[in-house]
């Protein structure tokens, strides 16, 4: 398994725009979903609401995420762990 460098959770939270790049977490791993945000069929203003933390709340009111589809997307622009 390949080896991804550590961020903190203050390091992830100041990648909160497109400028700095969009980070988010999901569990214990780090996504630069930056590349993604004009791909998104929920709109890219609907990431940049969870850009520099965490995904569950919003994926929580937005179940159709719960995917296996999705999960293999997310990977793609994984980056690092916490
Ligand atoms: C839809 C991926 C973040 C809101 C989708 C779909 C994918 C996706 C693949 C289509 C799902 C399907 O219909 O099978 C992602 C990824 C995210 C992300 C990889 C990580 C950054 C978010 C966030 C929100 C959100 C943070 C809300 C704040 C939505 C909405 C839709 C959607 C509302 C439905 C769009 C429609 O069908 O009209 N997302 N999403 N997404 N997403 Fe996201």
């Amino acid at each position: 398994t390949p080896s991804f460098p550590r961020f903190t959770r203050e390091e992830v939270a100041r990648h909160h725009n497109e400028a700095n790049r969009v980070w988010v977490t999901y569990g214990s791993e780090v996504f630069d979903v930056t590349d993604f945000l004009e791909l998104h069929p929920g709109g890219r203003s609907k990431i940049l609401l969870a850009a520099g933390g965490a995904l569950e709340p919003f994926w929580a009111l937005y179940a159709m995420h719960k995917q296996e589809h999705v999960q293999e997307i997310l990977q793609e622009y994984k980056v690092g762990e916490l």
